[in-house]
Parts: structure tokens; sequence; C-alpha cells
């Protein structure tokens, strides 16, 4: 009913995504607590997904406002729907912002020779009024980047296998320890 070493298999999938452009979890929707309380959610791209340690990482601008809101409140969630393998994992995680340091580095080492790099280098921070006439593009800023890297420290995850015969599984996964719940 449920397929062996479900934790595994997870990790295996999410492994894949950050390699795989066209995995549907390599864009999964991180969801926040907004620094006013009220909810929060936007895509992100996977980066890394290392069982291991039960961590998965994405990049982002340090001056973005999700950075605050995990700064603010570092529990939050990362949700990944497959449609292919028609299925929802909803990851509760504990998130660390880093803005510097041998992570930073290497992550910049990467991204610093891509198209995306310029992301990282605009003047202004991600999500200021932009007044109408001023409008194009961005223009790049002469200092140092502004990549982040961003850490999920996953602590559950909630599995649902949508059944093409409506026969639904789903399951809550803490380490190795599965546990069966009702769809
Ligand atoms: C397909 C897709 C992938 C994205 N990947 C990232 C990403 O990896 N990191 C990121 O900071 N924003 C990414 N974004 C933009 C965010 O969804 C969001 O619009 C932006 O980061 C501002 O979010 P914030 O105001 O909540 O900080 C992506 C958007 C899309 C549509």
């Amino acid at each position: 009913m449920i397929p062996d070493n479900l934790p595994h298999r997870i990790w295996q999938e999410l492994a894949r995504a950050t390699q795989d452009r066209h995995h549907d979890w390599r864009t999964p929707v991180l969801a926040t607590v907004g620094v006013d309380q009220c909810p929060n959610a936007r895509t992100v791209v996977l980066r890394q997904a290392r069982e291991s340690v039960g961590e998965l990482t994405f990049f982002t601008d340090g001056r973005s406002p999700k950075v605050a809101e995990l700064q603010a409140q570092p529990q939050a969630m990362l949700v990944f729907w497959s449609a292919r393998l028609r299925w929802q994992l909803r990851v509760s995680a504990r998130f660390e912002v880093l803005t510097c340091g041998p992570e930073v580095d290497a992550a910049w080492a990467r991204v610093g020779q891509s198209a995306a790099a310029c992301d990282y280098l605009t003047a202004q921070p991600p999500g200021q009024p932009w007044a109408e006439g001023e409008l194009g593009p961005t223009p790049a800023g002469t200092g140092a980047h502004h990549l982040a890297v961003v850490l999920a420290r996953v602590q559950a995850m909630d599995w649902l296998a949508l059944g093409l015969d409506g026969q639904h599984r789903r399951a809550r996964i803490e380490g190795q320890a599965v546990t069966l719940l009702t769809p």
C-alpha cells in the first residue's frame, strides 16, 4: 500500500528535482508567516536536497521580504506537487538564511557565471515601488552580490498520493518513522 522505504523514495525524488529542470518538484511553494502575521507564499527553485542531514536549499536575494519573514519566524513550509507521481509533499521545516560564508561563496561561484547572476546584483532591493517611466532593465549595482542561501532543516513531511482509482494514500514522515494517515 505504501511504497517500500518511503522516506528514501521521497528524498530521491527531491534530489532528482534539483538536477532535472522538468521535474515538478523543482519549483515548490514556500509558505511563511508574514511580519504582519498574515500568511505569505511564493514559488522558489529547489537547489539542493541532502537526505543525510535532512536539509533542503534554495537561493534568494538577501534583501527580499521573505528573508525578513524567515528571520522573524523560522518555522515555515515548502509544498510540492508532482502531476507525474501524483504526489503532494508538505514539508515542515526550520529555516536559516545564510548571507555570507562558504555555502554562499560556493553558491555564488555557480550562479555568478550564469544568466541568473543579474538577479542578485540589482541596485534596488526586490519588492520596492517602481514608478512608471522608470520601467526598463534593472540597473545592476556596482557593489557585491546579494545572493543568500536558505537552508530548510526538515522536521516532518506530509505525503499524499492520489490514486487514479480514487484510493488515496497519506503518511506522516518524521526521520525514518512513517505513520499512515487517513487521506
Ligand atoms: C518558477 C519560479 C521560480 C522562482 N524561484 C525563485 C527562487 O529560487 N528564489 C527566489 O527568491 N524567488 C524565486 N521566484 C520569485 C518568487 O516567487 C517571488 O516572487 C520573489 O522571490 C519575491 O518574494 P518575496 O516578496 O516573498 O520575498 C521564483 C518565481 C517563479 C515563478
